[in-house]
């Protein structure tokens, strides 16, 4: 399996990229409401995309399979929080799931981020089972409620970050 960032050099059909991210995101009926959906639905235009390749705090990751169709993708930004980086992990979304993407693109942006970020923070409907096995399989931690619907969850990839979250 590769995993391949969207560069300038990385030549991709923005417009399949944001169905196919728009198409998951309709999957997840279950977790979220119409109105949350159809706001994260909006953003992600061809241009959002596009967008991305230009800012050094964004970053989009995406698996292909071998005839080049998407089969998943993960969605980070980085930001300052105080004396903090915080590599929050937006979306992770994989069409072929149970075949071990997902892990793979969370292991790798954590690898990435390790230089660049002190904490992985994620935010994850509490109904989301799955996905919330998943991260805490790879070590993520709960850190708090977002709201009643939502979990917030982190792991610390710096000495700062496991200070700063065992407080
Ligand atoms: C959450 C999500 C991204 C996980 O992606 P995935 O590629 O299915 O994840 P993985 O295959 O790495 O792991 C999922 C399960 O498959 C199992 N698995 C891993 N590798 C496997 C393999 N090679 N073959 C079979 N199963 C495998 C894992 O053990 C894991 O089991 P678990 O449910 O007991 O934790 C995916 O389910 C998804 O797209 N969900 C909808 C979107 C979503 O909820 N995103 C998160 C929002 S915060």
């Amino acid at each position: 399996m590769k995993i391949q960032k969207l560069t300038n050099e990385l030549e991709v059909d923005y417009d399949r990229l944001s169905e196919f991210y728009r198409s998951e995101l309709d999957k997840l009926a279950e977790h979220y409401s119409p109105e949350e959906l159809k706001g994260h639905k909006q953003k992600r235009t061809p241009e959002y995309f596009r967008g991305i390749i230009k800012d050094p705090a964004k970053s989009v990751d995406i698996v292909l399979s071998e005839s080049g169709d998407l089969e998943a993708i993960l969605e980070g930004v980085v930001h300052q929080d105080g004396n903090l980086k915080i590599a929050d992990l937006l979306w992770v979304l994989a069409n072929n799931k149970g075949k071990g993407l997902g892990t793979q693109l969370i292991q790798h942006y954590i690898e990435e981020q390790k230089d660049k970020a002190d904490i992985v923070a994620l935010t994850v409907s509490k109904t989301n089972t799955k996905a919330i096995r998943l991260y805490e399989r790879l070590g993520f931690n709960y850190v708090n409620n977002l709201n009643e619907n939502s979990l917030v969850y982190a792991l610390p990839i710096s000495e700062k970050g496991e200070q700063a979250l065992k407080r």
